[in-house]
Formats: C-alpha cells, structure tokens, sequence
C-alpha cells in the first residue's frame, strides 16, 4: 500500500556508478540504487518513479511532468548542481518537497562543489552518506509527506 509518490531523479554520468571513479561514488551500479529505493519505497508506502538523464532538458522536461502527479521529489542533480540555473527554476515552479542527495561529500571536494543552486530550493540536503542518502532521503520524504497529510486532515482539506 503506497500513500505518496515520489520522482527520484538522477543528473548526468550517474548512469556510469559502479565503474565511474569508484573511489568517490563506491562500487553499486545505478541499478542497485533504483533496487534500493524501490525496496524503501516499499517499506515507507511510496511508490517510487526512479529515472536518469544525462541531458539537462530532459531532467527539466520530467519535473514538469511531475508537477501534478508527484508529492515529492528526490533529486540528485549531479554537475548540475553547480551549473544549472534552469534546472534549479524547474524545481522552484513545483510545489513540492525536494531532497537533495550527493553520494560523495562535495563540502570535502573542490570548491567549484561547494556552491548548489538547488539547495536554497531544498527542504533538506543529504552529502556524503554514499548511496544510502537516497535511502535517508526517502525516510525523510515519507515523514514530511505524512505530517502534510496530517495538517491538509485538521485543516479539513
Ligand atoms: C555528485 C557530486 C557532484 O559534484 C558530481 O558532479 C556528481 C555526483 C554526488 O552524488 O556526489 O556527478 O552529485
């Protein structure tokens, strides 16, 4: 039984993990973190849209579908992070919770790492915690979406 949906979505060259600089991003693939989500989303009542794209309008043309069918979004938006003011309007014109993961602590990496459009959109920011911060992520969008809930019900909405 699922309560909420939410879109996880993934930036550029996260479709390399597992072979892409394993040091930094460690040895499971995209796969087995779409495997993981899935299997939290279970766990928490969400159903999980869980998608990768390398190009930007791609990524910005999914959060526009997600507008109206997702209550939350998951995002980890890779280099664009650094980058990508558009990416970051496309969050900013949802009306939704957003976490932002990052398997590597780019607060320890080079400076160019250290500035995110996204997190001023951001409810919460998740760094260095490996690809359990997607896990972390969803523990924490499920209690958000459910004390919504709970206000949305004593507002009588
Ligand atoms: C990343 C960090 C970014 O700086 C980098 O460009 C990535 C991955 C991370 O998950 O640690 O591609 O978002």
């Amino acid at each position: 039984m699922t309560f909420a949906s939410v879109l996880v979505l993934n930036g550029p060259n996260l479709n390399l993990l597992g072979t892409r600089e394993p040091t930094i991003y460690g040895s499971e693939t995209l796969a087995d973190v779409a495997e993981r989500c899935r299997q939290a989303g279970e766990r928490l009542g969400l159903a999980i849209d869980f998608r990768q794209s390398n190009a930007e309008h791609q990524l910005i043309d999914w959060l526009h579908d997600a507008r109206e069918r997702v209550h939350g979004i998951v995002i980890n938006p890779a280099a664009y992070t650094h980058t990508s003011v558009a990416l970051a309007d496309a969050l900013k014109a949802i009306d939704k919770p957003v976490i932002e993961v990052h398997i590597s602590n780019v607060h320890k990496r080079e400076a160019f790492r250290h500035h995110s459009y996204v997190s001023p959109i951001a409810e919460a920011i998740i760094v260095g915690c490996g690809t359990q911060g997607y896990v972390l992520a969803l523990e924490r969008m499920a209690e958000l979406l459910k004390a919504n809930e709970q206000r949305k019900r004593e507002a009588g909405q």
